[in-house]
């Protein structure tokens, strides 16, 4: 596979080449000089409180598709997997079930939380020697897991906290998700004209890391995984007068998966990313963007789905500073100010955002929609309208 192939899932879903050039900002690259070749991401692994009615919350609220399932009716006695899809975007819900499970170890000490950022390979054998002698800790040596739908090689190395990176062959694979898991179809009924999906990739996962460690983390993607460093840049320039943060952003060589990386900057008062840090109880996976092609309708379904976004003041569009920068878009700006979308734009074109409150119990994870129109960066214009809407949240918990 040459580095502009479509995945499978990606073909599955219906997706072209011009769409992810848009979506998510795919670019070629020479994939044979890659120590460390990514294709996509294969999968977000959540563990969950409870899996069963966490699953029903993304089909109903993220109108995403029940497609795969593993649990004590399929032989797997420890815990419940739900795979949900919405285009290539897979997202994989589970829970411990058996009261030794240490998925019930992990909800214990995470929350609801990201434990693991499946990263689809076309050879698992060569990235893990790599990462070996780059120094990665593997937390799985390469092995084969078959069934009656075929074989996939899988390995799993560690990342920030306690998240990993599963690197997964699935080129002689053909069943629903991996090996052990059953076909299974959502029960939710959609009301009539509901699109057949509300967004078509995972843009990007943002982690949160400890103060002072968000270098070390960068030079682990460049070293043992071969990311690119992405051009954006949040320094200590961009604070408010409460919190701030530092962030740069890697990348896989075709641009399908980006990881910006979060670290607490020194401020008055408590940072954002060192509430996650608290309520996380350590580094991990801080928001995921999905990426859609319409924000406004997305935005409006998920909302009357009962979806929280986070509320942006009317003077971020009254402002003409703001309003001078931003130019034209696609629709006139009070829709989006009645919506609350954000915008930024930055010298290749603009990009819409908007962000979700935390989805769990803890101020923890939570999800971006985003939808652009050339530009490749992340919203950094918007990091401090976005601070301040986050810090009121804060507040209003006691936690500034
Ligand atoms: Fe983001």
């Amino acid at each position: 596979m040459t580095s502009t192939d479509l995945t499978p899932a990606e073909l599955d879903a219906d997706l072209d080449l011009d769409q992810l050039k848009q979506l998510v900002g795919l670019v070629p690259y020479d994939e044979s000089t890659d120590p460390f070749p990514v294709t996509a991401m294969d999968a977000v692994v959540f563990v969950v409180g409870n899996a069963t009615q966490t699953a029903k919350y993304y089909q109903l609220a993220f109108g995403m598709d029940l497609v795969a399932y593993s649990g004590p009716e399929t032989g797997n006695k420890d815990g419940k997997a739900f795979v949900l899809k919405a285009g290539s975007a897979r997202f994989v819900i589970s829970g411990g079930v058996s009261p030794q499970s240490p998925l019930l170890d992990h909800h214990r000490k995470h929350g609801d939380g990201v434990a693991d950022l499946a990263l689809e390979v076309p050879d698992v054998d060569k990235c893990i020697e790599h990462a070996r002698k780059q120094g990665a800790v593997v937390l799985e040596e390469p092995n084969d897991v078959s069934d009656e739908h075929g074989t996939i090689r899988r390995a799993a190395i560690a990342a920030y906290g306690d998240t990993r990176h599963t690197l997964i062959d699935r080129g002689g694979y053909h069943g629903p998700y991996l090996p052990g898991f059953v076909a299974a179809t959502t029960q939710v009924t959609r009301p009539e004209g509901h699109p057949k999906r509300l967004f078509q990739a995972v843009d990007h996962v943002v982690g949160n890391v400890e103060l002072g460690r968000m270098d070390e983390w960068v030079g682990f993607y460049n070293k043992v995984m071969g990311f690119v460093n992405m051009a954006e840049f949040i320094g200590d320039d961009i604070a408010t007068d409460y919190s701030a943060l530092m962030s740069k952003v890697v990348a896989n060589g075709n641009h399908r998966v980006k990881f910006p990386l979060n670290e607490p900057a020194i401020a008055k008062k408590k940072s954002q990313i060192d509430e996650f840090l608290e309520f996380y109880d350590g580094a991990g996976a801080q928001h995921i963007a999905l990426a859609t092609n319409d924000i406004l309708r997305t935005v409006d379904i998920m909302r009357a789905n009962g979806v929280e976004f986070l509320s942006t003041p009317d003077s971020y569009y009254d402002d003409p500073e703001l309003r001078g920068r931003i130019g034209q878009v696609r629709v006139p700006i009070e829709e989006l100010k009645t919506r609350g979308i954000l915008v930024d734009r930055d010298e290749d074109g603009y990009l819409l955002q908007i962000f979700t409150k935390p989805i769990g119990d803890r101020p923890t994870v939570f999800y971006e929609l985003i939808e652009r129109h050339g530009s490749l960066g992340f919203g950094k214009g918007n990091f401090k309208a976005l601070f301040e809407a986050i810090e009121r949240e804060q507040e209003r918990r006691g936690n500034l």
